[in-house]
């Protein structure tokens, strides 16, 4: 009985709270009602295991391609689709948005201080080391050298034996393995042979994949509190990560310890390796050097396969665009494999629109280190996350027109 003089009251309370006092002004059906103390906490459980169509079908409906949502009483989160945003916290006011605490506490088990765990000084540092990484010269070697290599002999072979057979092959699968062989080379100077004819469990890459996946797994729990409990007691999913992170860095450790032996019996390391690179610019930490390689392989390994997997899948579904795309590369296939391929416009173009539809880097996010006034006039206090969405930004009308569902790379033309 006291129970329920004490319930009726409260039920009633909370029936007026989430029916009546609706905060949310927008009537538009898709966007989430946040409710009093809890937000759109429970729209965006629903929506756990899709939120990418769930948040972009928002996005397209939200003016200027902009939302704010309440992930719960006291953490309110802007989504962005809109380009003056996105420039606004990438380019214009970069130094107010950094990677934040999210990611810290999320990461720093596996990334440690690698490139994307960190802001500032450090950041810089390794932001420099790494781009001559990226410059076309050591892209061209890298591309001559080693990408060559693993195309032909490896891709190639094994893609031609299996259409010679007519075996059926997990296309994602190998394409995973060709991108992990080429990164590790480019990272490290280490070949991991995971793309071999007989897809072998190759133990570096497979506890990689282990401590990527769970450590992803973390922003997904309902509650912070869920993993931490877990991790604290050394059980399920966190004994795991435990685990994967340490064989992982004792690989890596190892690799490193290798190279500095050579680097310190020769006067120079020839190779052009992100390792070898920040060994000779006299950075010798061997923790420190194992975190940039950590954040180097993740950078490269899911985002280039993942690219190819869907680019791949758009041609079999658009077979006029593939024969396309085998026109261009037979016209143009005379000169040495770099300069090939930077005339090749329409492949180039089809590339920009397959990741237009499927981007690898669906949704990312920042964190405000001050106040600050987004373009358009949306208020971000300090600590908001920023979330740049490139998923939602490829279904805009307002950007792509009515038909940007459609493959089309003539639109890059
Ligand atoms: C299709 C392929 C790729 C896509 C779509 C892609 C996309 C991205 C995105 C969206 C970011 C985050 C930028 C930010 O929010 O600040 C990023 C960061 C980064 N990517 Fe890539 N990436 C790709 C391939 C690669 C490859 C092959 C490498 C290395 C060889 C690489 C190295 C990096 C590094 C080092 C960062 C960290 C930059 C920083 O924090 O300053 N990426 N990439
Ligand atoms: C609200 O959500 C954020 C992000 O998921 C979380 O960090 C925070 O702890 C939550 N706050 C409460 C009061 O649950
Ligand atoms: C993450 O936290 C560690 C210590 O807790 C700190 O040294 C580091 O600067 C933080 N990084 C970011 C990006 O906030
Ligand atoms: C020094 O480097 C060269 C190639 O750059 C290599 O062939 C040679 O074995 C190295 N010498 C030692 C002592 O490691
Ligand atoms: C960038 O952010 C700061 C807050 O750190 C703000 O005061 C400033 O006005 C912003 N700058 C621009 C160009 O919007």
């Amino acid at each position: 009985m006291l129970l329920l003089i004490i319930l009726i009251p409260l039920l009633s309370l909370l029936f007026f709270f989430f029916f009546f006092l609706n905060s949310n002004s927008n009537s538009n059906s898709k966007v989430p009602k946040s409710y009093p103390l809890v937000g759109s906490f429970f729209a965006f459980l629903a929506n756990r295991k899709r939120p990418l169509p769930w948040l972009s079908g928002i996005m397209q409906v939200s003016p200027s391609a902009i939302f704010v949502l309440r992930r719960n009483y006291s953490t309110r989160q802007v989504f962005s689709g809109n380009p003056a945003v996105v420039e606004h916290i990438l380019k214009t006011n970069f130094s107010n948005y950094g990677k934040g605490h999210v990611f810290n506490r999320t990461l720093t088990d596996f990334l440690g201080h690698g490139i994307f765990n960190i802001d500032g000084d450090t950041w810089k540092f390794q932001r420099q080391v790494s781009s001559h990484e990226l410059n076309t010269k050591s892209l061209r070697k890298f591309i001559e050298t080693v990408v060559d290599t693993e195309l032909s002999d490896r891709l190639i072979p094994i893609l031609s034996s299996a259409a010679k057979q007519g075996t059926v092959l997990d296309f994602q699968d190998i394409l995973q393995r060709f991108a992990f062989d080429n990164i590790c080379k480019i990272a490290f100077g280490f070949d991991p042979a995971y793309l071999l004819p007989s897809l072998p469990q190759a133990k570096f890459a497979l506890t990689f994949e282990d401590g990527v996946r769970i450590s992803s797994e973390r922003f997904s729990a309902v509650h912070p509190v869920v993993w931490k409990f877990k991790k604290l007691l050394n059980i399920g999913s966190e004994k795991r990560l435990k685990n994967a992170i340490s064989e992982v860095r004792e690989f890596a450790l190892n690799m490193i310890k290798e190279k500095k032996q050579r680097l310190g019996e020769n006067e120079s390391l020839d190779s052009l390796d992100l390792l070898s690179r920040f060994l000779s610019s006299g950075h010798l930490d061997e923790n420190f050097v194992t975190d940039i390689v950590i954040s180097f392989i993740l950078a490269g390994r899911d985002t280039t396969s993942a690219a190819l997997t869907w680019f791949f899948w758009l041609l079999w579904k658009n077979p006029e665009i593939e024969s396309e795309i085998l026109n261009e590369i037979n016209e143009k296939s005379e000169s040495p494999v770099f300069d090939e391929v930077k005339d090749m416009v329409y492949t180039h173009a089809s590339l920009c629109e397959s990741m237009r539809l499927y981007p690898p880097v669906p949704i990312d996010s920042k964190e405000a280190v001050n106040d600050d006034v987004l373009p358009g006039g949306t208020v971000v206090k300090k600590g908001m996350r920023v979330i740049y969405f490139p998923y939602a930004m490829g279904r805009l009308e307002m950007l792509w027109g009515s038909d940007w569902a459609e493959f089309k790379p003539e639109r890059w033309l």
